[in-house]
């Protein structure tokens, strides 16, 4: 206990040392790399509403919420959520208010796929997405498209989702019809969001729909099916589409930074770090492809002495291997936070083996002092993006890193002066920066979020946006906060000023947006 306690302040000591060198080298403006992009994001059913509109079925999040109302936080769900499918060109004359050069958003499956798969193509989702590309493209916004922000059609969750190998000509089909039909004005495309939040939380934890918790098994077999599926799309890209159309294809990956607790624990950093994000980067970005070979060989020994006949990890075959290695023009990086993490030889009893933490070994935690968002589990520390994006260049032979989201939350009633989002993302552009200048090939950066949305188990709770979303207005009124003119003018200088105050009192469309 001792022992923790004279630790804790040591890190929270060095905290305070690394945060005050980087406030020391806070200068004035700051500038950003020639053609540098800025965008921000949302999901489908974070956003759109319209969840049984004019032919969409239903997925899983509209099962889950609509079968069991509180297990959401507020117990709400995303039915009406921003009402983006009637209030999208609001959402786009924001995007011009900003003054954006690309803005992430997700395809919802049923939406355009009614049965899952592609005999039956509905038009009026066809119609929805055309007006909003459409839309934005009058306005010289790019759109960057993700395929799958975890909305899958409910059908295919009741044959087993993610864990059901199928799921890979399943999810390809449905890329394919999107390629089809969007390809020639969509030229970014992200095929899977958060891949670990899909897999683990999905199916190991239960702390996202379909809210399975069969941990230690089913979020391997779904991170397998995924990564092929994901290659998949990425090849029936490349093979059929990329010459006409001349887009990139991508994933998002979630990534925290895990710094070790103390020297000694570096290996069980790297390792924790191998699962949580390696798991889903290695395969497609190492020069070997595969799952890390820390991950094979623990899950593989854990397997055999609890009595196992073979790994609880699936293999990839050889073909697999390299249908997955390479799959990727760009290394999508979705982060927020950092953690600590120790090796903890007791992890086995309490994780009661098997299980994804048992088999990982270790214990993360976050210091209570360091800053918090409304968020638990969102604590600011910019040095851990820097950290994480000095691992990625080092680990992955620097690929061109595409930030798919990055972001701060607050509470209902919060107001619009949101100065720690201000400071959040001041903080973190700027280590991103460090990170530029050592060598990182970081080009494009997305907030998350444009607007309030529905926050998953947090409903409305947790609030991501550079506008705030009046949810008691039939309309979704959305109102800039001061966030929102902060960021307006980081793009609109293309550099980073700490001291640039907004005026907050009207927010304009400057000339040529
Ligand atoms: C990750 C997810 O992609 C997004 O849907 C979520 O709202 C944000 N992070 C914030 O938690």
């Amino acid at each position: 206990m001792l022992l923790k306690l004279v630790l804790l302040i040591c890190i929270s000591l060095s905290f305070v040392v690394q945060s005050k060198t980087v406030r020391e080298t806070k200068h004035g403006p700051r500038p950003f790399p020639e053609g540098f992009l800025f965008g921000t994001s949302t999901a489908s059913y974070q956003v759109e509403g319209g969840w049984n509109a004019e032919g969409k079925s239903e997925n899983i999040w509209d099962y889950l919420t609509h079968n069991n109302p509180c297990i959401v936080r507020d117990c709400s769900n995303g039915d009406i959520a921003n009402d983006s499918y009637n209030q999208y060109k609001r959402d786009v004359e924001m995007m011009r208010e900003l003054g954006l050069d690309f803005y992430r958003f997700s395809l919802s499956w049923t939406r355009i796929l009614p049965t899952s798969f592609p005999d039956k193509i509905n038009e009026a989702g066809i119609q929805y997405y055309n007006n909003l590309i459409d839309e934005m493209l009058k306005y010289n916004i790019e759109p960057m498209v993700t395929l799958y922000h975890w909305d899958l059609p409910q059908k295919l969750q009741e044959m087993g989702g993610w864990t059901n190998p199928h799921v890979v000509d399943w999810f390809a089909d449905y890329a394919r019809i999107a390629f089809e039909h969007f390809g020639d004005r969509v030229k970014y495309w992200i095929t899977m969001n958060e891949p670990r939040e899909v897999c683990y939380q999905g199916y190991g934890a239960a702390t996202m729909a379909p809210a399975i918790s069969i941990s230690g098994f089913a979020e391997y077999l779904c991170a397998k099916n995924l990564l092929v599926a994901h290659a998949k799309a990425y090849h029936i890209y490349d093979k059929e589409f990329r010459q006409k159309y001349g887009g990139v294809v991508g994933i998002s990956i979630s990534a925290g930074w895990i710094e070790p607790e103390t020297e000694k624990d570096t290996q069980a950093a790297f390792e924790s770090s191998q699962f949580e994000w390696g798991q889903y980067a290695h395969p497609i970005f190492s020069e070997t492809g595969d799952f890390p070979p820390v991950m094979k060989e623990r899950i593989a020994a854990k397997s055999a002495k609890q009595g196992f006949f073979r790994s609880r990890l699936p293999e990839f075959t050889p073909e697999e291997v390299e249908l997955v290695r390479g799959s990727s023009d760009f290394f999508g990086l979705n982060h927020y936070s950092t953690n600590i993490v120790y090796r903890d030889e007791t992890a086995e009893d309490y994780n009661a083996g098997p299980s994804y933490y048992d088999d990982i070994g270790t214990t993360g935690y976050q210091p209570e002092d360091w800053p918090t968002a409304a968020s638990p589990w969102l604590k600011k520390v910019p040095w851990g993006f820097y950290k994480l994006l000095t691992a990625i260049r080092t680990q992955y032979n620097n690929p061109n890193v595409i930030i798919t989201e990055n972001g701060y939350s607050t509470s209902v009633g919060d107001g619009y002066e949101d100065n720690d989002r201000v400071e959040y993302y001041k903080d973190y552009l700027d280590a991103m920066l460090d990170a530029i200048d050592e060598g990182s090939n970081v080009t494009a950066y997305t907030a998350w979020s444009l607007m309030d949305n529905f926050e998953w188990m947090a409903g409305y709770t947790e609030l991501f946006g550079l506008y705030e979303v009046d949810y008691n207005s039939p309309q979704r009124t959305r109102t800039p906060r001061k966030s929102a003119f902060v960021y307006k003018e980081i793009i609109r200088s293309r550099q980073l000023d700490y001291h640039y105050e907004p005026d907050t009192t009207v927010m304009t469309i400057d000339e040529g947006h």
